[in-house]
Order: structure tokens, then C-alpha cells, then sequence
């Protein structure tokens, strides 16, 4: 606790250092021809409140240009970012207002435009605004230009994601490119989370505010932590609403698990709070594409994910276990032939998927019978045997997560493998193909202290 304690305070002298070093900078009405540099002063411009900075923020072993809540505990709450899918830039690059508009300059190269103006307007100024929205004004300070309209994987209080949008998460904690979770604001006026790499069906769902149909809603937060769906005269509540102190910073986030969360952020304290998440989840792996495909989720005391292959299956990048898995082709099964003894079931224990069986269920008496039935039918790539019910599933496997009372089978071969040592063969009848088991259990993480959803 007293460790705990230190480091806030840490961090808060440390932010507080950081405010006021800033502070000269501090400026609502920024001209024509400002600039900023990722490592020369200044940096970033702050608002007036001192509570928002937009300029450049160290990215990878680069920069990128965002905007961020300065007094956060860990001084690194980004809340949106500049074409966050480019590479960060080097510390050479220049950004620069012109009445183009907010151009990017890197050695060797033209500038780049990070703002879009709308046709025929032309920038005079710009501003670092209070409530964290950044804006580009023309000569008569209208805004032409604003970092709200476009949120990346956040929402300030007064900023609406608007109907047909969607936030993004972000890759991870310290990567602000664009991460594996969205949540969208849909036409029918449901806001629903997916995962970005699915088909967005209901099924692949993990929240819905379940308003479709009430017309043609947006997002909004309020200064007050009131996070509510409206249009025209129809209003949906998220939250009721927070209590509301001089100091207090509501935003919303879709987290890099894939959870939406509205935070607050107590500036005197130098604390933040989370008031309501979207879904409530105790185990990280109850969030359908924390995985990707053909890979299952597992989580030691509902702390940090680990995604394991199907038997078989190999990553398909070895840096990020989390992109899902590839059938290892020395092991791709064809379509199993009568007296194939090189086509096999391989088990993998108390795994449950997605269930989407391509034919009906068959009942069967034992586990080996559902095996021995995907086994034999050519157009089944595994089988998933639970209370004597047996669904046959064609790749890719989708949203695996540990439990208990299910076992899948995978059809594998070693036709062109050079063995596989673990392989045990176990005939069921001297007609019968054989049967052969890989103990994967050893890979299955126990479960038991955090099944309590
Ligand atoms: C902003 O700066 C421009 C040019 O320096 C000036 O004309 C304008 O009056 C300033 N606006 C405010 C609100 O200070
Ligand atoms: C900023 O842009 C203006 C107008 O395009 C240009 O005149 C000026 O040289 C640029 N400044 C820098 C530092 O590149
Ligand atoms: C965090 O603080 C350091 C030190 O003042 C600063 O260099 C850095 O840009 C800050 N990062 C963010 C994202 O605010
Ligand atoms: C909301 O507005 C629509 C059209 O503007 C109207 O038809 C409807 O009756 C209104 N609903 C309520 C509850 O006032
Ligand atoms: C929604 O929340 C607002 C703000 O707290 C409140 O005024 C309103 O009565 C609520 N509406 C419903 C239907 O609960
Ligand atoms: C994985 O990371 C290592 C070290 O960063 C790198 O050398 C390698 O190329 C990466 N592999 C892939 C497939 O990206
Ligand atoms: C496929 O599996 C074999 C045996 O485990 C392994 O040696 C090989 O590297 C794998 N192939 C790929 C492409 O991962
Ligand atoms: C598989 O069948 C082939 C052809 O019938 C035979 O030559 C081979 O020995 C068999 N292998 C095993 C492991 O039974
Ligand atoms: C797979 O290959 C190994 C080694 O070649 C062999 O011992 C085993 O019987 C084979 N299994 C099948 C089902 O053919
Ligand atoms: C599978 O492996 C685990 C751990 O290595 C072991 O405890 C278990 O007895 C094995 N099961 C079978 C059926 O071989």
C-alpha cells in the first residue's frame, strides 16, 4: 500500500513538473506558421486549462501526433492520434499550420496533410481547446477542422460519436494503431462492440445496447459522466450520470481488451477512476476475438491472456500470438480414405468454439464415436463431443475458450510429417480406423479458480 501510495505521488510530482515546464506554451490561438518539433520546444501546444496537449508524443522508437490528457497517473493517456496506422515519425520531422492546413514535414519528402479541410476553406489559426478537442479555425473563427469529429478509440465529454461511426482500439497500452476490437454506432441505432476481424453478425457480438430500431441514435458523454444514445426526442441511458467537481475529466475509451470504459479523471488528485465498463467481464478470454482464429484463449486467474494453437496449427506470427493460427500443412488431413492409416483425430480437452455446426448434431454414446464420425466424413475438419452431442465444424475455428465438459477433435495426418513422437494409436475395433490421441492437456491452463461468470 505504502509502495503504492509513493508512486502516485511519484507521478504526480512528475506531471506536475511536466505542467509547468509546459507552461509557457500554454496558448488558445495558435497562428499561421507555429510550429512543433518531436524533440525541440515546443513539443505540443496545451489549452488554456493546461489539461490537454496536442503536438508530438514519443511512439515506438518514434513520435506520433495526438493529443493526450497531460495530468493522467501515467502521464500517457493519449485520446486520439493522427493517421495512427502510419509509422511513428523521426525526430527531424516538423508539423507546421498553414492555411492548408496542419502539415507533416519529413526530411526527403513533400509535407503530408494531417488535417483535411473541407473544399475552398482556408486556415488562419488554431486552438488547443479546454475540453480536449483541437480545432482549425478560418478568418472569421469558424471551426473548419476538429479532432472530435473523428475519434479514434476515444470519447471526451461533449464529443458525440456520431451515428455510422466507430471507435477503435488501440493495438496495445504503449501502440496507438489500430487494435483488434471496434465499437459502432450502427445506422439502426445500436451500439454494438465486435471484433474488427469478424463478420459483425449478432453472434460475433460482445455488447449491444440493444436500441436498434429507435432511429438514428448517436453517442454522447456530458460534462456530468453522462453517457447516453440520442436523437430527435428519443433518449437511451448508459449512465445516469457522475458527480461533477471542478476537477473532474470524464472520457470514454474502447480498451485495448476490447471493453468499453467510461473513466473519470480527478485532475487536483492526479487519479483516475473507472465508473462503468461495457460488457462487465471477470476473464479477459470471455472477449470473443481476444484470440483470433483457430486459436483458443486462456487466462491464469483471469489476468494475462495467453492464445495456444489447435493441434496442428502454428501462429501465424510468432511476434503476435494474439493474430491467430495457421493450419501447419505437414499436418493437413485430406479427405480420409477407407484403410487410411496416416488421417487421425487428435484430442484437445476442455476447449469450447464458437458453435456453428455446418450439419445436425448427431447423438452419440462416446467421445471416440464423435471423432471416429468427423473422421470419416470428408467434408469435416473437427468435431466438438459434449453430453453425448457431437457437432462437426469445418476451419477456421473461431472465439476458443477453456471449458470443462467439452473435448474437440481435429483431423489431422502424418502423411508427409516426419513423425510425431507423442502420437499414441488406439484402435477402437480391429475394423475400425484408427483412433489416435496427442495429450494435449498439458497445454490446458486450469481454469477452475476463474470459471465464477
Ligand atoms: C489570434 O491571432 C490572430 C493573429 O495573430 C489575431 O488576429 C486574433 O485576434 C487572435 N485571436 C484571439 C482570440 O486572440
Ligand atoms: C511552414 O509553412 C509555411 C507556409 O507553407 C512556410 O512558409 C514555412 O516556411 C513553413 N515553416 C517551416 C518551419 O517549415
Ligand atoms: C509524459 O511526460 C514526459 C516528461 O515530461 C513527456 O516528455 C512526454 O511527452 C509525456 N507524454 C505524454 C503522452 O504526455
Ligand atoms: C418523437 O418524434 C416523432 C417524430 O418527430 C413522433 O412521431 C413521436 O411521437 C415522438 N415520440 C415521443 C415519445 O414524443
Ligand atoms: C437519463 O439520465 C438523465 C441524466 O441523469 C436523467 O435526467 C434522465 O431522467 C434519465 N432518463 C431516464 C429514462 O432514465
Ligand atoms: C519478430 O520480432 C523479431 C525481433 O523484434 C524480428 O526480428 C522478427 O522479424 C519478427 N518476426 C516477424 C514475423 O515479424
Ligand atoms: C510444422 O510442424 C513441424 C513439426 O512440428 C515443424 O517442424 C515445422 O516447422 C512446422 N511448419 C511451419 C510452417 O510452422
Ligand atoms: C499404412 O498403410 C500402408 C499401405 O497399406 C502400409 O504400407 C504402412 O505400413 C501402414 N502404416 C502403418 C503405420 O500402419
Ligand atoms: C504417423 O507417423 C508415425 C511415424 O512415421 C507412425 O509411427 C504413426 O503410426 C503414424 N500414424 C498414423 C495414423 O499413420
Ligand atoms: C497428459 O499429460 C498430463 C500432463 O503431462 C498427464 O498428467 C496426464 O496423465 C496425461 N494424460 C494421458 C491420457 O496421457
Amino acid at each position: 500500500m505504502a509502495s503504492a501510495r509513493s508512486y502516485i505521488l511519484f507521478l504526480s510530482i512528475f506531471s506536475l513538473a511536466f505542467a509547468l515546464g509546459e507552461a509557457q506554451q500554454t496558448n488558445s490561438n495558435i497562428s499561421l506558421e507555429a510550429t512543433l518539433h518531436p524533440s525541440t520546444n515546443p513539443t505540443s501546444w496545451l489549452s488554456p486549462n493546461g489539461h490537454f496537449a496536442f503536438g508530438f508524443y514519443p511512439e515506438g522508437t518514434g513520435f506520433a501526433i495526438g493529443t493526450w490528457l497531460v495530468a493522467s497517473p501515467d502521464n500517457t493517456t493519449v485520446i486520439w492520434t493522427a493517421d495512427r496506422d502510419d509509422p511513428p515519425v523521426t525526430k527531424d520531422a516538423v508539423l507546421n499550420l498553414t492555411s492548408e492546413g496542419l502539415k507533416l514535414l519529413l526530411q526527403h519528402s513533400e509535407g503530408r496533410l494531417i488535417s483535411q479541410l473541407p473544399p475552398n476553406t482556408v486556415a488562419s489559426s488554431a486552438s488547443m481547446l479546454d475540453s480536449g478537442n483541437f480545432v482549425i479555425y478560418d478568418s472569421n473563427f469558424k471551426v473548419i477542422w476538429e479532432t472530435f469529429v473523428n475519434p479514434t478509440d476515444t470519447i471526451m465529454a461533449g464529443q458525440v460519436l456520431r451515428n455510422g461511426y466507430n471507435l477503435v482500439s488501440s493495438a496495445s497500452e504503449t501502440d496507438h494503431s489500430s487494435g483488434k476490437f471496434q465499437l459502432s454506432m450502427q445506422p439502426d441505432g445500436n451500439l454494438v462492440q465486435y471484433p474488427v476481424a469478424s463478420a459483425h453478425y449478432p453472434q460475433d457480438a460482445n455488447y449491444a445496447s440493444g436500441t436498434e430500431g429507435d432511429g438514428y441514435l448517436s453517442l454522447y458523454l456530458d460534462d456530468n459522466g453522462w453517457l447516453y444514445l440520442h436523437q430527435g426526442n428519443v433518449t437511451s441511458n448508459l449512465t445516469s450520470g457522475y458527480r461533477h467537481g471542478t476537477a473532474l475529466v470524464y472520457r470514454a475509451t474502447l480498451g485495448v481488451d476490447g471493453i468499453f470504459r467510461l473513466y473519470s479523471h480527478d485532475l487536483e488528485l492526479n487519479t483516475e477512476q473507472v465508473l462503468k465498463e461495457f460488457a462487465e467481464v471477470t476473464d479477459p478470454c470471455e472477449v470473443q476475438g481476444t484470440c483470433g482464429l483457430n486459436s483458443y484463449c486462456t487466462s491464469a486467474n483471469g489476468q494475462a491472456v495467453v492464445c495456444m494453437c489447435l493441434p496442428g496449427f502454428d501462429y501465424l506470427d510468432t511476434n503476435r500470438t494474439s493474430s491467430g493460427c495457421r493450419r501447419n500443412i505437414t499436418t493437413a488431413a485430406g479427405c480420409y480414405l477407407s484403410n487410411d492409416n496416416m488421417t487421425y483425430m487428435s484430442t484437445l480437452e476442455s476447449v469450447i468454439w464458437m458453435v456453428d455446426p455446418y450439419g445436425e448434431p448427431l447423438s452419440v454414446t462416446s467421445k471416440e464415436d464423435c471423432g471416429e464420425a468427423c473422421l470419416k466424413d470428408c467434408n469435416c475438419d473437427a468435431a466438438l463431443f459434449s453430453d453425448n452431442t457431437c457437432l462437426k465444424l469445418v476451419f477456421p475455428l473461431r472465439y476458443g475458450k477453456t471449458d470443462d465438459s467439452t473435448t474437440t477433435f481435429i483431423k489431422l495426418s502424418n502423411r508427409s510429417a516426419g513423425g510425431r513422437p507423442e502420437i499414441n494409436s488406439r484402435p477402437e475395433s480391429p475394423s475400425a480406423a484408427p483412433i489416435i490421441t496427442d495429450n494435449f492437456s498439458s497445454l490446458i491452463i486450469s481454469f477452475s479458480s476463474n470459471k465464477n461468470k
